[in-house]
Formats: C-alpha cells, sequence, structure tokens
C-alpha cells in the first residue's frame, strides 16, 4: 500500500539527531524514514529545508473559566488554530478545580469546552485548588489513572493557592500513583503585604505589579517547593521561572540529587519590567504576567539556562487577556490597579518561531536542544511521548518545515482572538511553512486548513523523564 504522503529531502532534527531522509506517512502516522522511498499519494519537497517534530505546549490556557467580567479571548477554536499556524500540534491547558468543586465536574466541563472545538490533539493538566479527603483519596488518583497524569499546584493567587500542609498532601498522592507535578512558586504573604503597601502609597499603574513581585518573592517559594517535594521524594518541575534567583536555587537543587526540572518562556527571554510601563501609562497592562519580566541580564541567565540543560521545557504560558475592546480593559473598561489586571499574555503561536529565530539561527541553543525544549521533553514529562514529541517510526505524523526568512511580526499576521502581541515590532527569522498534524497539512504557511473537532483528546500517561519510583499502575483504585 502507497505512503499517503511523502515528505522528500527534508533535514530532520529531532532531540538527539539531524540527518537527511525522506517522511513516509500512511494513517497519520510516519511509518518510514529513509532515502529514495517508493512514490506517496502526495508527495511535498522539503528540499532540505528543517522539519521537527510539531510543537508540544504543555503550558498554555485555553477558555479556563475566570470571574466574572474577565474571560479568556482564545476558545479552543481560536487557541489551537493560532497553535497549529506556529507550529505547536499538541497543546497541554488546565482543568482548574473551583475551589468549593469537585475535581471530576472541573474536568467534565473542560471537556465540554474543548470537545467538537479543536484543531490539534489535546491532553488536559488538572489544577488542584481544593484538596478535600474526598479529591486526595479518591478523585485525583482516579483521574490519574484515567489520562490525567500531571496537575498544578499554586502557591499564590488567593482563589488557587494551598498551603505548604495541603501541597505535601497533594505531592504525596501524586508519588503513589505517578504523576507529574508543576508547581508555581511564588510567596503569597509577600506579595499581598508589598501590594497593601503600593497600594496605599498610590501606586496602582500596571508596572507597580512588577514591584509587589521581587524575586526574591519567587526564590523564596521555589526553595520551599524543592524542600516539600524532597521530603515526600517527588519529582517536581516548577513553572515559569523568569531569572537569576530561581535558576540558582534550581541548580542548588539539582546539585544536590533532588528531581526538580523546570520551565521558562518566551516572556523571560523577550520582555523586561520596562514593559509594564517606565512611567503610570496603563499600556503596561499587555505585559503583566506572573513571575513579572525581569531584565536584560535575567534574560541572559535564562538563555544561559536554556542552552546548557537546566531547563527541561519551554512553553508558551498563553494566557489570552484582552487589553483594549469587549473583554475591556481587564475588567470592563476601566484603568484597574494592578492588583486586578488578570495576569498573563498571548504566546501560543509566537513559542517556537521566537525560539527557532532568535536561540537556533542566533547560535545560543542547538537544533537539538530546540526540538527537546519544545517538543521531546514536554512529551515525555506529561506522558504523551512517543507517540508525540519526537520523529521516529509508530509516531504521529505531528511535523514543522521551517521556513527560514525575515520578517518584521505584527498582530494582524496572528491567529489568536487577542488584541495583541507583546512581540509586534520584533524581527523574526523563521516560521513555519507547513504544519503537519497526525499527516494532514494544517498550516502551508498562508492558509489555515484545519478543522474544528479534528483534534483528539490524548490520554497523558506516565512521565518518563524519569524512571518510575512508584509500585506499577493497576488502575483506578
Ligand atoms: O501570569 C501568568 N503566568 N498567568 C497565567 C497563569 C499562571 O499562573 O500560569
Ligand atoms: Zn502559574
Ligand atoms: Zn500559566
Ligand atoms: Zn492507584
Amino acid at each position: 500500500r502507497p505512503f499517503d504522503l511523502v515528505l522528500r529531502h527534508a533535514r530532520v532534527a529531532t532531540a538527539s539527531d539531524v540527518f537527511d531522509a525522506d517522511i513516509g506517512i500512511r494513517d497519520g502516522r510516519i511509518a518510514m524514514l529513509g532515502r529514495g522511498l517508493p512514490a506517496g499519494l502526495r508527495e511535498i519537497d522539503a528540499a532540505g529545508r528543517t522539519v521537527t517534530p510539531g510543537g508540544v505546549d504543555g503550558h498554555c490556557h485555553l477558555d479556563q473559566p475566570m470571574a466574572p467580567p474577565v474571560r479568556m479571548a482564545d476558545d479552543f477554536d481560536t487557541g489551537t488554530r493560532s497553535a497549529a499556524c506556529g507550529g505547536t500540534t499538541t497543546v497541554i491547558p488546565f482543568a482548574a478545580q473551583v475551589k468549593g468543586g469537585s475535581l471530576q465536574s472541573a474536568v467534565d466541563d473542560y471537556h465540554r469546552r474543548a470537545e467538537g472545538r479543536a484543531h490539534i490533539d489535546y491532553a488536559f493538566h488538572l489544577i488542584v485548588s481544593d484538596p478535600t479527603p474526598t479529591v486526595l483519596q479518591q478523585e485525583l488518583p482516579a483521574l490519574i489513572a484515567a489520562g490525567y497524569s500531571s496537575f498544578k499546584l499554586y502557591m499564590t493567587y488567593d482563589d488557587l493557592k494551598l498551603d505548604d500542609g495541603q501541597i505535601l498532601d497533594v505531592l504525596a498522592v501524586g508519588r503513589q500513583h505517578g504523576a507529574m507535578a508543576m508547581i508555581h512558586a511564588e510567596n503569597a504573604d509577600c506579595i499581598e503585604w508589598l501590594t497593601q503597601r503600593l497600594e496605599a502609597a498610590g501606586r496602582t499603574a500596571p508596572r507597580f505589579h512588577a514591584h509587589a513581585r521581587p524575586m526574591l518573592v519567587e526564590r523564596e517559594a521555589t526553595h520551599r517547593a524543592m524542600a516539600l517535594a524532597e521530603l515526600v521524594d517527588m519529582p517536581i518541575l516548577i513553572v515559569h521561572v523568569s531569572g537569576r534567583e530561581a535558576v540558582e536555587q534550581i541548580r542548588w537543587g539539582r546539585a544536590h540529587g533532588l528531581q526538580v526540572h523546570a520551565e521558562t518562556c518566551p516572556q523571560y527571554l523577550f520582555l523586561s519590567a520596562e514593559d509594564l510601563g517606565i512611567d503610570d501609562s496603563y499600556q503596561g497592562a499587555r505585559c503583566v504576567c506572573s513571575p513579572p519580566p525581569r531584565d536584560a541580564s535575567n534574560q541572559q541567565v535564562i538563555w544561559n539556562a536554556l542552552a546548557d540543560g537546566l531547563f527541561t521545557v519551554f512553553s508558551s504560558d498563553h494566557a489570552p487577556f484582552n487589553v483594549d475592546g469587549p473583554n475591556g480593559k481587564k475588567p470592563g473598561g476601566e484603568e484597574v490597579p494592578f492588583r486586578h489586571i488578570p495576569n498573563g499574555i498571548p504566546g501560543i503561536e509566537t513559542r517556537l518561531p521566537l525560539l527557532y529565530s532568535e536561540g537556533v539561527l542566533g547560535g545560543r541553543i542547538t537544533l537539538n536542544r530546540f526540538v527537546e525544549l519544545t517538543s521531546t521533553n514536554p512529551a515525555k514529562a506529561y506522558g504523551l511521548h512517543p507517540r508525540k514529541g519526537t520523529i521516529a517510526i509508530g509516531s504521529d505524523a505531528d511535523l514543522v518545515v521551517w521556513d527560514e526568512r525575515t520578517f518584521t511580526l505584527d498582530n494582524t499576521m496572528l491567529h489568536h482572538a487577542v488584541d495583541h502581541t507583546p512581540y509586534a515590532g520584533r524581527t523574526l527569522r523563521a516560521w513555519p511553512g507547513l504544519t503537519l498534524s497526525r499527516g494532514e497539512v494544517v498550516w502551508d504557511g498562508t492558509t489555515f486548513h484545519g478543522r474544528a473537532g479534528r483534534g483528539e483528546f490524548l490520554r497523558g500517561g506516565e512521565p518518563t523523564l524519569a524512571p518510575r519510583r512508584h509500585s506499577p499502575r493497576t488502575g483506578p483504585d
């Protein structure tokens, strides 16, 4: 039987190798890699162009319920469309438990939001915000076994944060059942104390968001998260690491044999606190995220830690909020104090092109490292590898063919439903010329060819970044 598609003369890059090959695709999977493959029903000449595995965005927020009137601009339709046009073929957004609600109802609600809308494949992380005995003893173990094998815990934000005892409880369950734990590490009490002082002094413009979250707030919580994880012998992944102080803590933890993984995001390479405003203008609201972007020397620390192996994954942390327009100046149309500006910036489509341009073509990281950070490692961390995250026989044919060309980024080029990109005006040196999802061309460099509902839900299996340390899974118990 002929191949459905042969991608010819590709420069194939994986996390470990770069080689010239034709890629034979059948039934949505990679069926053969080799030179001079027989003709396929369809042929695409990749003539020496670099082909990488489709991106796995292990941290993004789509249609996540917010306290009204705030709402996310992207749902699973626009969010996964935008992802695909930027070379991402798998997204893992969050099903967030509401305090007082069950974890299962959050998962059910989130499936309803994704169903029939996603253009590319998706899995869910859980957010555990209320670890009641029922959650710890029944819901969480059952959900981990059913394919929701990663969860995020928050040390800040009133509606999500856990205290140290609760974090220990959840991590212990995660260890027993072989899950991956992501931790948002910022000291909530320090932030609240600083915020109240800033507010009392009338300092409520967006730029003061950064003043309320200095690096020590992240440093302390990062260290505490590692200590809690050490106590229960559970690997963790510290999300959205912003700069030197948290990086130093993670280096310390690694040097002491702790199983601590780390994630960073484009905002910590390409933005700084000045993007929140150098005066009290409201424009800076568009760059409010937590932890806040730091400065040029911290950007360099993040680049170094990407290159030298400290970071395990590079995610977007896409959190789509409009600054102008119907979703309002966050919220309601007026300029609100920084405390009430929803945290997070868009970036699901620009994640790969920014890192490919500035990291790979800029000579800061290798092509192999790019693949590892953006695709292979997130797939392993969240139990999706080797179906996702690599170019290998039997893996899904999720592929990106890169176009190396220089242009200036503008928000009108993007496919999200957000009214801005913080990266407008930047010069990029590459963009996906082709994105394939399970062998189907969903983006051809100019036009989107997806179809709402073609994206499939993926069950997250066991994380495979490290050997398992719990007893084998037996299913829900
Ligand atoms: O500011 C951020 N990062 N917002 C998104 C939510 C989160 O904490 O990741
Ligand atoms: Zn977070
Ligand atoms: Zn996030
Ligand atoms: Zn179990």
